[in-house]
């Protein structure tokens, strides 16, 4: 992928190898992720996040749940929804996480950031801005596309070198917008902004996901599989993709239902929902278990927990992010020889 800037690069690694000494002795989480609000301005297809009756924490006790997360180990602070801009404060909520010393990185669909929302952020210390774009041109299922964002993706470009953040984007590859891939990432690329590219979960009880935006079909996964092939492709030939081939290798085996992976939420990542309470991930419930209640010793005890309450989850879900964090998890040099693309910077060619 295109590297992080040298500045950029060094903060993460530092800030995760010291949560990594520490998650070693201690089994504490490296990753954190907060669900800020279930609120959202959109109406996705695919979405299972979003819960407009959800009642969120307000700004004091949010920080709270961030000094706890802090004093748990996590390094590395990504913030969820919902729509997280919905919230007039989250800029406060950005300065707070970035004085307690976490790297920030905000996920957002990007359609309410204007030039003073990017700057607040920008000037409260966010690291990663990560925008959702399912397409270049209008896209429906989830208007998640550069036709709406257009303006907010030059703004950001804008502020980029004056708050040294970073932009990333995350497209969610299901069987609307295939075809669509290509072009979004050649956009992107010429914009220098790196792409993760995610496999649609199937949510196990939600029921508003259209069934015509899964792969189901013999002739959908074919299309499924030659695009995961050419996204390989692209992968090795150093543009600017995200997640690692083996992701993608992932994919097939998994649509399959050959996979083997092993997610480690609940041990290299803890969740927390919008009222303090402990959340795995996106896809599961959240627990009746206050954040502020949780120990060294029951932290422990989280990944048991969750494997002795949901089995084997992994069966039907394969996120790209939980993907990547165990998969960095199990090749910590890779990580930081991927964030710093070294072979990208001292020989001009990708990793791998
Ligand atoms: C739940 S959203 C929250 C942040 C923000 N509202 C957004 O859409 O970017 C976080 C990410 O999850 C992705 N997502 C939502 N539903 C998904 C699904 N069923 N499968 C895979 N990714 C999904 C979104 O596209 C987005 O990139
Ligand atoms: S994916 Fe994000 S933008 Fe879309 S409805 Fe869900 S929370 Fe909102
Ligand atoms: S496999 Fe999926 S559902 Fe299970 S804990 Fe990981 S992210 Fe959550």
């Amino acid at each position: 992928m295109q590297p992080y800037s040298l500045r950029k690069s060094f903060k993460v690694v530092r800030i995760l190898a010291r949560a990594y000494v520490r998650h070693t002795r201690k089994g504490t989480p490296l990753w954190g992720h907060l669900y800020v609000t279930r609120k959202c301005n959109l109406d996705c297809d695919y979405c299972f996040f979003k819960d407009s009756a959800k009642k969120d924490l307000g700004l004091t006790d949010l920080c709270a749940v961030l000094d706890k997360m802090r004093s748990m180990g996590v390094g590395f602070l990504a913030f969820h929804g919902g729509e997280p801009t919905l919230r007039k404060d989250f800029p406060e909520i950005v300065r707070h996480a970035h004085k307690l010393g976490f790297f920030t990185y905000l996920n957002t669909n990007g359609t309410l950031l204007d030039a003073a929302y990017i700057d607040r952020i920008g000037a409260a210390g966010i690291d990663v801005v990560n925008l959702s774009v399912d397409s270049m041109d209008v896209f429906a299922p989830s208007c998640k596309d550069i036709a709406h964002t257009h303006a907010a993706v030059e703004q950001l470009i804008e502020a980029r070198g004056r708050y040294k953040f970073e932009i990333t984007a995350n497209f969610v590859l299901n069987n609307q917008n295939t075809e669509l891939l290509e072009a979004t990432l050649t956009y992107l690329d010429s914009l220098s902004i790196p792409l993760s590219i995610g496999f649609i979960v199937r949510h196990p009880t939600c029921t508003t996901q259209p069934p015509n935006m899964f792969f189901d079909q013999p002739a959908d996964k074919a299309k499924l599989f030659a695009m995961l092939d050419r996204i390989v492709q692209w992968r090795k030939e150093g543009r600017n993709i995200i997640e690692p081939i083996s992701y993608f290798e992932a994919i097939k085996q998994f649509v399959d239902g050959k996979l083997d992976w092993q997610c480690l939420a609940g041990r290299d990542s803890i969740g927390v929902d919008t009222l303090g309470e402990l959340k795995f991930c996106g896809t599961l419930a959240s627990e009746k278990i206050s954040i502020h209640d949780l120990t060294e010793a029951s932290m422990r005890d989280l990944y048991g927990m969750r494997k002795a309450k949901y089995g084997e989850c992994e069966k039907t879900c394969l996120t790209n992010c939980r993907f990547v964090t165990q998969y960095y998890y199990k090749h910590p040099l890779r990580f930081i020889r991927e964030v710093a693309s070294v072979r990208r910077r001292l020989f001009g060619r990708p990793a791998r």
